[in-house]
């Protein structure tokens, strides 16, 4: 089948669009309002964007209202958000903290999860996560959209500080990742969740593009 979105049907019973770009990093991400208010929402539209210096991004689009979310606003007011790991334990407070609900709650509550402090920022990383980025706001381009929710934020931020629990890290110093099992999006209302790994290195042996997987732009 072949279609041009906006202008032909795709003659689907359902969307296929999200159910192609799979599977999506969840970002669950922790702000705090200007009033001192603690908000958490996950976006699967979260990606790291570069790693020396890393910065990551979260795509907000609008709520059913037209109107900025709350974690954009607190981002772009105070400067900073927390990325959290969605693992597959936390994945039902992880569904609970979508929930559209007034600026006035804390939703760290509403999900039934803990606050721990960050070192650098000042919102509060969720206690239960493995992993947590501390991020200052760099930056957000706003893409036009459809309809009342198409308008898009993307919001960027530098990550400024990095916790890892000391009990999801192997002996090899690699992240346990079959311990912790991040959890993606998938389309439609369907997830996946981290069970196999397998490992392939770039042909060439070329130590500065090995030392770029790696994570080091720097050789
Ligand atoms: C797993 C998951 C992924 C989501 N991804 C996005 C996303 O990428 N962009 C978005 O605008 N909303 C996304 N949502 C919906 C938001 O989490 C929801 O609108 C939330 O209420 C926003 O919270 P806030 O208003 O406190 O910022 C997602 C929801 C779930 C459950």
């Amino acid at each position: 089948m072949y279609y041009e979105p906006g202008k032909t049907e795709h003659g689907l019973a359902r969307d296929p669009f999200k159910s192609c770009v799979i599977p999506r990093p969840i970002g669950w991400i922790s702000t705090v309002s200007v009033e001192g208010v603690h908000n958490l929402a996950p976006f699967s539209q979260f990606q790291n964007l570069t790693f020396d210096p890393p910065y990551v991004m979260f795509a907000s689009n609008q709520t059913t209202r037209g109107q900025r979310k709350d974690t954009v606003r607190n981002t772009e007011q105070t400067g900073q958000f927390v990325w959290n790991m969605a693992t597959y334990e936390l994945r039902e407070a992880v569904n609970k903290s979508a929930e559209e609900v007034a600026p006035e709650v804390d939703e760290f509550e509403l999900a039934g999860v803990t606050k721990a402090p960050c070192r650098l920022v000042k919102p509060c990383r969720v206690a239960e996560s493995p992993i947590h980025f501390e991020c200052l706001y760099h930056q957000t381009i706003r893409l036009p959209g459809n309809g009342t929710m198409g308008t898009v934020d993307i919001v960027i931020g530098r990550v400024a500080a990095i916790h890892i629990k000391d009990d999801a890290i192997l002996p090899d110093g690699r992240i346990d990742v079959l311990k912790i099992r991040p959890i993606a999006r998938l389309g439609y209302h369907d997830y996946t969740s981290i069970e196999t790994v397998f490992q392939m290195a770039v042909p060439g042996n070329d130590p500065r593009r090995l030392a770029g997987m790696d994570g080091s732009a720097r050789f």
